[in-house]
């Protein structure tokens, strides 16, 4: 059994404590950190929590409890994360690990200088739609991934901290694009270097400092490409999609506006929809079960089994200094209009891969380059010559 610090009760400090707290969980989180007295308490009370407190330092030290789980805003992930780790706690902390590599590579010495365990929350990864792909790009459905593709859109956040550069270190992109980054990483390869990232920002509709939009590429070292699409101009509530594309197959998630149910109603739902969701009359995308389709479920399965086997969880701050390092070239890129490099301080993937090119044989002298049936029934080849290089097309008459 695990027993929590859990720092932040908004948004995301809800669903953490709702997933520890559901399924009958022998964890329990024992103490909450909130600014205000009254929404500490009243947080306290709604989720059965014995202690509240508005100081950061007295939740983190609490005696009783093992496990610190960071849910501030970004600013204060670094102050949270170093006070945890100094107090020997395993370190939980929500996406983005830090507003830039510097900081996070800050966050990761000190939580390996003390030993602790370290897990970063990045709930995408583990949503059931995303498991079931991952296992079968890991089966060889898709023969090699070439092109990950990263969608979150939504009309932009719920808090004033999160429109506050300086407070968040930016804005969609940093926000949602460290989502995609990693969703990209886990079906690409963890272990493939991030190379250089392109990326397109502006600032459409807020009147913020930040970008509102954005959408870039990352280029790896085995020549796959990550995409991320990420907005808070968007309307229509949250689109949360992946499409992952191989050699031999292709797979398309849709996370959240077709979630199985469709619903219309011309009187209203009667209470909250979904998160994000902009309406609550006509067509509506209700989910059945929000912290399971969002990964935090199965996210916290594996931090906490992983603290009880002594091991790593699937995503730990390695994972979110890497992320942070690819969001600063996406930034860099946004600015000087150039392919930027990732600069990461530590390496730990695999450094002998280079670009893969897939060419099929068809015969001795010939590559393949497609075949395709006709309307005609006549099957169509076309082929490149392995000397000389000449394109070639065979049409093979319905038998
Ligand atoms: N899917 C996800 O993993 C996900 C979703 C939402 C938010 N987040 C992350 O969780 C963190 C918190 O986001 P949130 O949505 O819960 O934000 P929120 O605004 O809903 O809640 C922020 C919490 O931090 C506390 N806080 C302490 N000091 C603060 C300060 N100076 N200014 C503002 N709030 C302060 C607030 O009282 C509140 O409890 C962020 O890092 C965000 O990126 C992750």
């Amino acid at each position: 059994m695990h027993k929590v610090s859990m720092l932040g009760t908004g948004l995301i400090g809800l669903f953490y404590t709702m997933t520890i707290h559901g399924n009958r969980s022998r964890d329990k989180v024992e103490v909450v950190y909130s600014r205000s007295d009254e929404r500490g308490s009243k947080f306290a009370k709604d989720w059965d929590i014995p202690r509240y407190t508005t100081d950061l330092r007295k939740a983190i030290e609490d005696p009783d409890t093992d496990t610190v789980v960071v849910g501030l805003p970004n600013n204060l992930h670094e102050e949270a994360c170093v006070m945890a780790a100094q107090a020997g706690k395993n370190v939980l902390c929500t996406k983005p690990l830090a507003r830039t590599a510097t900081e996070a590579k800050r966050i990761l010495d000190a939580v390996e200088k003390a030993g602790v365990f370290h897990g970063y929350l990045e709930d995408l990864v583990y949503t059931p739609k995303t498991l079931k792909a991952l296992n079968s790009v890991a089966n060889g459905a898709l023969g090699k991934v070439l092109w990950a593709r990263s969608r979150e859109t939504h009309p932009g956040p719920h808090s004033s901290w999160f429109w506050d550069k300086e407070m968040s270190g930016g804005g969609a992109i940093i926000d949602l694009g460290c989502h995609c980054v990693e969703i990209a990483r886990v079906f690409i390869g963890k272990d493939i270097r991030p190379v250089e990232v392109m990326c397109w920002a502006d600032t459409q509709v807020h009147p913020i400092d930040a970008e509102d939009h954005a959408i870039g590429l990352v280029r790896y070292a085995n020549g796959a490409i990550g995409q991320f699409e990420v907005s808070w101009t968007f309307r229509g509530g949250m689109d949360l999609r992946d499409e992952i594309t191989g050699t031999e197959g292709t797979i398309w998630l849709n996370h959240w506006l077709r979630t199985g149910i469709e619903m219309f109603t011309a009187v209203g739902e009667g209470g909250y929809v979904a998160e994000k969701a902009e309406g609550n009359t006509g067509w509506l995308f209700p989910v059945g079960d929000e912290v399971g389709g969002l990964g935090y479920t199965e996210m916290f399965n594996d931090m906490f089994n992983s603290i009880d086997r002594g091991g790593k969880p699937k995503e730990d701050f390695y994972d979110g200094y890497v992320v942070n390092a690819i969001l600063d070239a996406a930034y860099k890129s946004a600015a000087s209009k150039q392919w930027e490099p990732v600069q990461l301080e530590v390496w730990r993937g695999k450094d002998d891969v280079e670009s893969e090119k897939f060419m099929t044989d068809y015969d001795a002298d010939h590559f393949l380059i497609k075949e395709e049936k006709m309307p005609d029934g006549r099957l169509k080849v076309m082929l490149k010559e392995k000397v000389g290089g000449k394109i070639i097309q065979k049409v093979i008459e319905a038998g």
